[in-house]
Parts: C-alpha cells; sequence; structure tokens
C-alpha cells in the first residue's frame, strides 16, 4: 500500500494481522504530551547509551577472535565450536531426492528437494506453526508431533494417485534419506548424532537438554512408521553455508538474523585441535592426510559473553531482558541483536519513560505492560514508515497499544528504533569481522551468506552491517559482502545429506 499524508488506509504485517492507519491532526493539545525538547534530550541520552564507536567495535573483535579460538582448541567452551563432519564443500554434482525437515524458532518445516546437479534443485515445502504449548511441553512430544506432520506430507506427497502429489513413489521398505536441521546449539561426535546443549531463542521443552536428540527424532519416526532414514542432523546456519556456496561458490561464511543469531564457516581440520580430545582421528583418506581436509563449525556464536559480560557493551534494558528471560546469563550477544529480543528492548525504555512521567500522561497504557507484546516487525514499521506525519508509527500506538502520540514522540520512537536496530547490525559486523580476520579473508575478499527474518526485512540492515565492516577494517571492509543466501535449512540440508550418503559410500569416515 502507498501511504498518502492524510486520510485512511491498512497493511498486513508479517504476523498476519492487518494495521489501520489513520491521520488525525488535532489531538496534540487534548493530552498532556512531552515537549519536543524534552524528547530530543532523551535522544541524546539514548544514543550515548546505543551508539558502538569504530573504536569499541574493534575491541570487540579481538576479544571474539581469542574465543573463536578457544573453541576450537578446548571441549565444552561457552562459544562452543561445534565440529559438524560436514566435510569440505559441496562439489555441485550432488543429484536425487531428499526429504528435509528444519525445526527452527517459530515454525516446522517439511521440504522434499530434488538435486539436480550443477547448482540446480526444485524444492516442495508445507509450513506448520509452532505453538507456545508445543515449545514448552514435553520433547518427545514435540517430535512426535514433527514425525506426524512428515508422515502426512510422505503420505502426500508420495500415496497412490495423490491430487497434487509430486508423482514420487516409493518402493516397499524404502526409505528416503533426511536431513534434520535442528537449529539449536548441538554438540556432535559424528553427522548424525548431537547432544542439546541449551535450549535458545525462548524454547523451554522439557526432557531434552543433554539428551540426543536424533536419537529422540528417530523413536519418534519408528513410532509413527515414517519411511526415512536420518542421515544428517545440521544446525541452520551450516546448512545455509553449505546451500549459498552451492550456488556461488565464493561464498565462505554464513550468518543467521533472525529469531536467533549464529554463524558457520569452513575451517582446517588440523586446526580444530578439539578433535583429539573428543577422541576423533581423522587419520588418511584416499592418501591423504585427513587433516588436510576441511570442516565446517557450526560457531554458536549466540553465546559470546555469556555469564561473564566482559566484552558487550550491555545497557541497563539488556541486563532486564537478560534477567527476566527463561535463560538469564545466557545467549548475551544473542540477546543484543536478534529480532526475538529487539522489541523488547524498546519496549523496556517506553514503559521507563512512561514511569517517568515523560510519555503518555492521562492514557492507560496497560497494553504496553506485558513482556514481548512489542514486536520486532513493528520496529521495522517505524523505520520504514515513508509519510511526513509518521502514519505508521500513529496506526501501530493506536492499533496495538491504544495510545496516542503526537509527531514529535513518533519521531523519537522511529530514532529509538534506529539506534536499538543499529547496534544490532554494528554487533553483527563485530562477529563477521572476527571471522574473516581469524581466517585471513580480508585481503581476498569473500561473501557472506545471510539470512533471517532481520537480514531480510528490516530496512537498512545489511547496509549497516557493511558500514560496520568498514568502521573495522577500514576500506578492505568493503571486499566482505553479505547477501541473501539460499535456503539452508530446506536446500542446504538436503546437500548435505547427499554429501553424506556419497562420502559414505565412497568409505570416507563411515562412522563419522
Ligand atoms: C541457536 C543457533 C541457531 C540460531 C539461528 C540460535 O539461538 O542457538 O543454533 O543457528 O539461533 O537460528
Amino acid at each position: 500500500m502507498v501511504l498518502s499524508r492524510r486520510g485512511s488506509g491498512s497493511v498486513v504485517l508479517p504476523t498476519g494481522q492487518t494495521l489501520a492507519i489513520h491521520t488525525r491532526t488535532n489531538n496534540e493539545e487534548d493530552l498532556p504530551h512531552a515537549t519536543k525538547k524534552t524528547m530530543a534530550d532523551h535522544l541524546r541520552k539514548y544514543e550515548t547509551l546505543f551508539t558502538l564507536t569504530p573504536q569499541r567495535m574493534r575491541m570487540i573483535v579481538e576479544a571474539f577472535k581469542e574465543t573463536l579460538e578457544l573453541g576450537l582448541q578446548k571441549p565444552e567452551q561457552v562459544v562452543p565450536m561445534i565440529p559438524t563432519f560436514v566435510f569440505g564443500w559441496p562439489s555441485g554434482k550432488e543429484k536425487g531426492d531428499y526429504l528435509a525437515v528444519d525445526l527452527g524458532g517459530t515454525n516446522f518445516r517439511v521440504c522434499l528437494v530434488t538435486l539436480m546437479g550443477s547448482g540446480k534443485f526444485e524444492i516442495t515445502q508445507t509450513k506448520y506453526r509452532l505453538t507456545e504449548e508445543q515449545k514448552h511441553e514435553d520433547g518427545q512430544k514435540l517430535f512426535d508431533f514433527c514425525a506426524e506432520s512428515l508422515k502426512t506430507f510422505i503420505d502426500t506427497n508420495f500415496g497412490d494417485e495423490v491430487e497434487g502429489g509430486t508423482g514420487f513413489k516409493l518402493k516397499e521398505g524404502e526409505t528416503l534419506p533426511l536431513g534434520f536441521t535442528f537449529s539449536y546449539p548441538c554438540s556432535q561426535n559424528k553427522i548424525d548424532h548431537g547432544v542439546l546443549i541449551r535450549w535458545t531463542k525462548g524454547f523451554g521443552a522439557s526432557n531434552t537438554e543433554g539428551k540426543d536428540v536424533g536419537e529422540m527424532f528417530r523413536k519418534s519416526l519408528e513410532k509413527h512408521n515414517v519411511p526415512v532414514t536420518l542421515t544428517a542432523l545440521i544446525n541452520d546456519t551450516t546448512g545455509t553455508l553449505i546451500a549459498s556456496h552451492y550456488v556461488n561458490p565464493s561464498t565462505k561464511i554464513a550468518v543467521i538474523f533472525g529469531t536467533g543469531c549464529n554463524a558457520a564457516y569452513m575451517e582446517h581440520v588440523k586446526d580444530i585441535g578439539k578433535l583429539k580430545d573428543m577422541g576423533i582421528n581423522v587419520g588418511e583418506v584416499n592418501g591423504k592426510e585427513g587433516e588436510e581436509m576441511d570442516m565446517a563449525i557450526n560457531c554458536e556464536w549466540g553465546a559470546f559473553d555469556s555469564f561473564e559480560h566482559e566484552h558487550l557493551p550491555r545497557t541497563k534494558y539488556d541486563i532486564i531482558v537478560d534477567e527476566t528471560s527463561n535463560k538469564p546469563g545466557e545467549q548475551a550477544f544473542e540477546k543484543l541483536i536478534s529480532g526475538r529480543y529487539l522489541g523488547e528492548i524498546l519496549r523496556l525504555i517506553i514503559c521507563e519513560l512512561i514511569d517517568e512521567g515523560v510519555l503518555f500522561l492521562g492514557q492507560n497504557t496497560y497494553k504496553l505492560e506485558n513482556p514481548y507484546v512489542f514486536d520486532t516487525a513493528f520496529l521495522s514499521l517505524m523505520e520504514s514508515d515513508p509519510t511526513d506525519e509518521l502514519l505508521m508509527v500513529i496506526g501501530i500506538f493506536s492499533h496495538f497499544f491504544a495510545v496516542e502520540t503526537t509527531l514529535a514522540e513518533r519521531q523519537f520512537f522511529r530514532a529509538l528504533a534506529k539506534l536499538v536496530s543499529r547496534r544490532a547490525a554494528r554487533l553483527s559486523a563485530c562477529g563477521i569481522a572476527a571471522i574473516v580476520s581469524k581466517m585471513g579473508y580480508i585481503d581476498e575478499g569473500c561473501s557472506v551468506g545471510a539470512d533471517g527474518s532481520l537480514y531480510n526485512k528490516y530496512p537498512g540492515f545489511a547496509d549497516r552491517i557493511h558500514e560496520g565492516l568498514v568502521d573495522v577494517f577500514g576500506e578492505k571492509g568493503r571486499n566482505i559482502i553479505t547477501h541473501h543466501a539460499e535456503d539452508g535449512s530446506g536446500v542446504g540440508s538436503a546437500i548435505i545429506a547427499a554429501m553424506t550418503k556419497i562420502r559414505k559410500e565412497a568409505g570416507i569416515f563411515p562412522d563419522l
């Protein structure tokens, strides 16, 4: 919809809700609003709190690099740098039909991927939205739901003469290889197993942390007679790394900025010191030292600076977000960056100004007082409002929170959204810079495959990352370019399942 300066209209939010927009011109005298000057004074205070200088960014990058190194050398570190057992890049020649399921922060997705070689593929998929109950009930029940949904998908697409089906048929006893994308930190000692280290992104299903989620899912698949073989357990970032490289071989790093945040990259096996401690000896492969090979690492960088809080600039709002979360102390980096938290940070600032009597005097503000009601999508909508009067911002506050705003307040909210999201993008740049610097990619440059709602939908997020990279590296920062990644948890998962099948059939580390 194109918004006119005056009048009414509506816009559909990413959540599917419709937001009515209307202009009001003469309400500014009715209620005791803050003056323009008061809002400008407050903004200055938040600018100081939320601005990251290039110098501070470089200090964060240095600490980040040390943390990444430590995670590679020693097991069980805060940033776990998980070896994924995805050995090297895809050849691009991987072919065949693969199933992929993806248990992410918001949805459960089932995909049938046909890899056609030379970087081409076709995909058929169905998405199921997860309920809050499912995220917190018994873990085995959650996997049962996933298995049942997969069974329905297979019956629909592979059944006899199914209308709208894909035309695929399974022979008696035949199973399809399955890539399972599970976007939470799991420590792995082979590709088709993984022990959940901790839930993130607000998940809290019981009886799952510390357990092998590969085995739990297999149990549910058997219970529901689903004709698949779980070939690989994959993190979404690893899938994104491989899928992006499949179509764009200059990709060296993958990042996700969505409900959660994380990165994966390709490491030299010889530099993963802790493999020996894990009892894994890669030995010799086809006459070559196994150590000359590469392996993808799932960094789980959302955990950077957790517990100790030594390096990241946390404001009191960030500390409240952390302490009131279901996992205090954990995912310190993610809590400053990801889509799950940015709206909540802004809401806490607004609530403080309400309590101080600066905002919405005489209005009923109870709707703003519920944690997490201020969706990060609102920040994105506020920043993309093209109208002088900020009609979108009027609509958000009046429709969802039943409060009226003046233009000065709306400009203030929009400026706040910019501060919070710009800090997130600049911190994201620090993470990317740490990997780039560690791997020595700055001179030759590289592509970074990026995915997630924040990266894809937040206006200016990618540009702010690029600005941040120049602040860290100077002009050379322009050699590092992020681009919208290929679908990692669908296509990437299928490619990894294919690579694993080929590797094992060739007798290369058949037990890993
Ligand atoms: C999880 C990662 C995941 C990221 C993006 C984080 O909360 O710990 O495993 O890659 O979210 O989905």
